[in-house]
């Protein structure tokens, strides 16, 4: 198996005091999607802000390419920060921003690319989600969906070497989320992008997670990972109660 993008391993995350999750031990692979999976409240969104360097651990460490996420010289965390691109739950896209505008700003604060070229990424990344001219459209203009995917490609801006979306079809029709995941694994597929995905959506999972991470909320740790129809069957009874809601809609 190839190197590990990403290793977590004996991670404990706290939040204001109170322990959130503890034993965190896995792999993020190249190429991969995987999964962060459980019920509301158990840690997902925290874990996320920890895996991209925003949170420090209790305990515990987060690698990446080889490199502590938290812990080194200030220089060299924030360049190692900027290969991650992240969607965070909300979504929020600039509303005072164009869209192309939304995507350029992180360009022109983090590389020395000129107007020109900026502009011609920011249009690209906006047609890889079906926003063809949407460059000059403002965020309160679009639909929920066509916000969701804004966001996506603004999180793509920097080219990131990791893709994390907390709940990215979460607020939207199933229609426009199974839109937003089937651009996951177009990602995935023809850009060999590797995500890092939070999700409740049983459906979603299964349409696009490689594995899934289980994190219980009464046990506060890792219950199950592992690719989900192997889980549906194998996996501990709470999981497989889980994926069993996606495989009877
Ligand atoms: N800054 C904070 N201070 C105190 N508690 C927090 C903070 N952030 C999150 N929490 C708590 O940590 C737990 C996990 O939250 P979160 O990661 O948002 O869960 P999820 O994304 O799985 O729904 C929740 O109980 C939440 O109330
Ligand atoms: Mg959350």
């Amino acid at each position: 198996m190839a190197m590990p993008l990403m290793q977590v391993r004996n991670l404990e995350i706290r939040a204001g005091g109170r322990l959130v999750q503890r034993d965190l031990n896995f792999d993020v692979q190249p190429g991969e999607v995987l999964a962060i999976v459980g019920a509301s409240g158990c840690g997902k969104s925290t874990l996320l802000r920890h895996l991209v360097g925003l949170e420090r651990p209790a305990a515990g460490q987060v690698q990446f390419a080889g490199q502590d996420v938290h812990h080194g010289p200030a220089q060299a965390l924030t360049a190692l920060h900027r290969r991650f691109g992240v969607m965070f739950q909300a979504g929020a896209l600039w509303s005072s921003m164009s869209l192309g505008d939304n995507l350029m700003l992180p360009m022109r604060m983090f590389t020395t690319l000129d107007a020109a070229e900026c502009a011609r990424r920011a249009r690209f990344k906006l047609a890889l989600v079906g926003l063809d001219g949407g460059f000059d459209l403002m965020p309160a203009q679009l639909s929920g969906g066509m916000r969701k995917r804004a966001a996506l490609a603004r999180a793509l801006a920097l080219e990131p070497d990791l893709l994390l979306l907390d709940e990215p079809g979460s607020g939207l029709d199933p229609l426009n989320a199974a839109r937003l995941d089937e651009l996951v694994l177009h990602l995935r597929n023809h850009l060999g992008s590797t995500v890092v995905m939070v999700s409740h959506d049983v459906a979603s999972v299964a349409a696009v997670a490689d594995r899934a991470l289980f994190l219980d909320p009464d046990a506060l740790t890792m219950t199950a990972l592992g690719p989900p129809d192997q889980l549906l069957h194998a996996g501990p009874e709470p999981v497989r109660r889980f994926l069993r809601r996606g495989a009877a809609a």
